[in-house]
C-alpha cells in the first residue's frame, strides 16, 4: 500500500462518491483540493477541503485523483496539473484481472468489467454500469450510474454515456459525444453528437466539448458555421494575398505588416481564412504564448490583432449575418488553436458594422479618429482646416518651408527626429522603436509606405512622417519634428501637403487616427483641426474558452468575472502583471 499522501481534486456530490469508493477500498484520503470559495475549509466523508487547485503544484510528492463529473473539467484539470495519479475501484466493483484501467481512473461499487477490455486515464465507471468483454473506453469518458456497454464497442475520448443508457454490441460512440439518459445507441455516433431516445438520434452537437457551456445557444452557432471552412495560415500562404485582392482592406491587413509586427514584438503572425459558398473572411492575428508562470499547457495561447487597426476583413461586409457567422467560426477554431482569449483592434472605417459573435464576448468603443474625405476638393479641405493651423501652414509656405515626399535619403533624418520627439514628449517606452524595426518596415512594406519630410529654407529636414497606403487608404503612421524648428508646427504643413499629395495618387482617404490611447488629448486635437469627419476605434475582446480561461483567471489569484474583464479596461487580467502593448 502506497505511503505517499492521498488529494482528491473536486468537492462536489461526485467527489463524495470517489471519496467512499477510496476509503472502502482501505485508502486514506489526506486532503481534498477546490476552487470552489464555498467549499474551502469544509469536508467531504470527514476529509478537509485544503485550498484550490493551485495549491496542487505546493502539494509534492503525492498521488491524486480528480473527482469532477464533468468530462472537460477533468481534461482541463489533467492537462494542467502535474501530480501522479491514482486509480480508485471500489472493492464490490467486480473487474476481471485481465481488464486494463488507466490512471486516474474510478469504477464504483456495483460496476462490471469483462475480460478483453480497456478502461482509457481519468474515466469514471460509475455506480452499476456494465462494460461487457472487448470494449476499448476512451480517456475522460463517463459511463453514468447504470448504462451498460454491449461486447466489442468503443467509447471515444470525452464521451458521455448518460444514466441507464445502453450501446449495442460493437457499435463505436465518437469523441465528446453525448448520449442521453436512458438512450439506446444501435448505431454508431459520430463524434461531438448529442444523441437521445429509443433508438438514439442526434439531436444536436456538443459544441460544450469546445468549451463553451451554453448547449442551447452553442447548438445554434454549431449549425450555422457547419459549412464554413475555415484555416489558419501564415504570412508565405498565397491564400491571404487573395483574399486581400477581392476585399477592402488597408495595410495592417498585408501579411507583410503583420510579419515585421511579430518580428519586433513577438508572438507568430497568422490569419484566420474562412469560406462560406464564394464569400471569404480574413483576420490577420499574432499568436502569443502564455507567460510560463502561469503554467498552462504549451499548446494554449492568446490571439490578438497586431498594433493599428487590423480587424476583419470580409468579401460582402454589408451581410452582417454572415459576417458574424463568420466569427462565429473563427471562435471555434481559435478554440481548436488552443486560444483561452482573443482580442480584436478593429478598423474605424472598415468595421463599423461589427457585431460581436455570440460567444463570452463584448464590443469595447476606445475613442474617436480623424480622416479626410479625400474626394472633397482642395478648396474644401481647406475650409474645413481649423483658422489656426490654416495660419500655421500658410506662416510656413510665406517663410519658404517646403514639402518632398518619398525622397528616402531622409529616411535617417526622420528616425532621428522621431525620436527626438518621442524624448521630447516623454513616450511611453513602447513608441521608441529600434533603427532595425524602421528598416524591416520599409522592406517589408515596400511601396505601401511613404515619407514626408518638410524643408526649411536652409535645406535642412524641419519634420517628417511616416504614412502607409494601401487600397485607397492612407495612414498617418509615426512623426517628428526637429527641435529646432518645431515652434513653427512644421508638421501641420506636412500633414496638408500630404493630404494634396494623396488625393493626387489616387486615395480616397486619409485617416490621421486619434489621440495617444485613444484619448482626446492634444495629439487628437491637433488631428482635429484638419477635418470635421470622425470614426469610432472599437475593440472586441472575446472569452474563447471558459474553463482555460478561468484556469489562468484562479491560477493568477485574480476573482473569476468574465463579465465584469470585457467591460474593464485591461483585458485579459491574467495578462496584466506581464506587459501588453496591444492596448490602444
Ligand atoms: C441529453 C442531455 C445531455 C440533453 O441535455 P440538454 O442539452 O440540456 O437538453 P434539453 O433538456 O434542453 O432537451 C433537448 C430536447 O431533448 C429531449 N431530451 C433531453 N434529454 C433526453 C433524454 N434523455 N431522452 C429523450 N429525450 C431527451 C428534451 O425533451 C428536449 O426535447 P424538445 O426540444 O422536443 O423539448 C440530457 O437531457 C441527458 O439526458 N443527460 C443525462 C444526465 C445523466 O445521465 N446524468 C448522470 C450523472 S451521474
Amino acid at each position: 500500500m502506497s505511503k505517499r499522501r492521498l488529494i482528491v481534486i473536486g468537492a462536489g456530490g461526485h467527489a463524495k462518491v470517489v471519496v467512499a469508493t477510496l476509503q472502502a477500498a482501505g485508502r486514506t484520503v489526506d486532503g481534498i483540493l477546490d476552487d470552489s470559495p464555498t467549499l474551502v475549509q469544509g469536508s467531504v466523508l470527514g476529509v478537509p477541503v485544503i485550498g484550490s487547485t493551485a495549491y496542487a503544484s505546493k502539494l509534492g510528492d503525492c498521488e491524486a485523483i480528480i473527482a469532477v463529473g464533468d468530462n472537460k473539467t477533468r481534461s482541463l484539470i489533467a492537462e494542467t496539473t502535474k501530480l501522479n495519479w491514482t486509480v480508485a475501484v471500489h472493492p464490490r466493483a467486480v473487474v476481471h484481472p485481465d481488464v486494463r484501467i488507466g490512471t486516474g481512473t474510478v469504477v464504483f461499487a456495483g460496476a462490471v468489467i469483462q475480460p478483453g477490455t480497456g478502461i482509457g486515464a481519468h474515466t469514471i465507471i460509475n455506480t452499476g454500469a456494465t462494460v461487457d468483454h472487448d470494449c476499448t473506453v476512451g480517456d475522460f469518458v463517463h459511463l453514468a450510474p447504470g448504462s451498460h456497454l454491449g461486447g466489442g464497442v468503443t467509447i471515444g475520448n470525452g464521451a458521455f454515456v448518460g444514466i441507464g443508457a445502453a450501446v449495442l454490441p460493437n457499435r463505436h460512440i465518437g469523441e465528446w459525444t453525448v448520449l442521453g439518459g436512458g438512450a439506446v445507441a444501435i448505431r454508431d455516433l459520430c463524434s461531438l453528437s448529442i444523441a437521445v431516445g429509443v433508438p438514439a438520434t442526434i439531436i444536436g452537437r456538443n459544441t460544450a466539448a469546445y468549451g463553451n457551456d451554453s448547449l442551447g445557444e452553442q447548438h445554434n452557432v454549431a449549425q450555422h458555421i457547419h459549412r464554413i471552412k475555415s484555416i489558419f495560415i501564415g504570412p508565405d500562404d498565397p491564400r491571404w494575398y487573395g483574399v486581400l485582392k477581392h476585399v477592402a482592406h488597408d495595410v495592417y491587413h498585408l501579411p507583410s505588416y503583420v510579419a515585421v509586427w511579430c518580428k519586433h514584438q513577438g508572438g507568430q503572425a497568422l490569419a484566420f481564412y474562412a469560406e462560406d459558398g464564394d464569400e471569404v473572411c480574413l483576420i490577420p492575428l499574432v499568436r502569443r504564448q502564455l507567460p510560463v508562470k502561469l503554467e498552462a499547457p504549451h499548446w494554449w495561447c492568446d490571439l490578438v490583432s497586431p498594433y493599428g487597426y487590423p480587424g476583419p476583413v470580409y468579401s460582402r461586409p454589408e451581410d452582417t449575418e454572415r459576417s458574424k457567422r463568420f466569427l462565429d467560426a473563427f471562435i471555434v477554431a481559435a478554440n481548436d488553436l488552443g486560444a483561452c482569449s482573443v482580442f480584436l483592434r478593429l478598423h474605424p472605417l472598415i468595421n463599423d458594422e461589427f457585431r460581436v459573435p455570440a460567444a463570452l464576448s463584448s464590443l469595447t468603443t476606445q475613442g474617436a479618429t480623424v480622416a479626410i474625405d479625400l474626394t472633397q476638393t482642395p478648396e474644401a479641405m481647406w475650409r474645413q482646416t481649423r483658422s489656426s493651423h490654416q495660419y500655421d501652414i500658410r506662416r510656413l509656405e510665406r517663410l519658404k518651408f517646403t514639402t518632398v515626399t518619398n525622397d528616402w535619403s531622409l529616411y535617417a533624418d526622420f528616425i532621428r527626429m522621431y525620436r527626438q520627439t518621442m524624448s521630447r514628449i516623454g513616450a511611453a517606452p513602447d513608441y521608441c522603436f529600434p533603427s532595425q524595426y524602421f528598416m524591416d518596415l520599409k522592406a517589408a512594406l515596400g511601396d505601401n509606405l511613404h515619407l514626408c519630410c518638410v524643408i526649411s529654407p536652409e535645406g535642412r529636414p524641419a519634420a517628417g512622417g511616416l504614412f502607409t497606403g494601401a487600397a485607397g487608404i492612407m495612414q498617418y503612421h509615426l512623426s517628428g519634428s526637429d527641435e529646432e524648428y518645431h515652434r513653427l508646427a512644421p508638421s501641420k504643413l506636412m500633414l496638408h501637403s500630404m493630404r494634396l499629395w494623396a488625393k493626387q495618387h489616387g486615395f480616397t482617404i486619409f485617416h490621421l487616427g486619434g489621440g495617444v490611447g485613444s484619448q482626446q488629448d492634444s495629439l487628437f486635437q491637433f488631428k482635429a483641426g484638419f477635418s470635421d469627419e470622425r470614426h469610432e476605434f472599437q475593440t472586441s475582446r472575446i472569452v474563447v474558452n471558459e474553463r482555460r480561461y478561468a484556469m489562468l483567471v484562479l491560477r493568477t489569484g485574480l476573482p473569476l468575472d468574465p463579465d465584469g474583464d470585457l467591460k474593464a479596461r485591461y483585458f485579459p487580467p491574467y495578462l496584466k502583471e506581464f506587459q501588453n502593448t496591444f492596448l490602444g
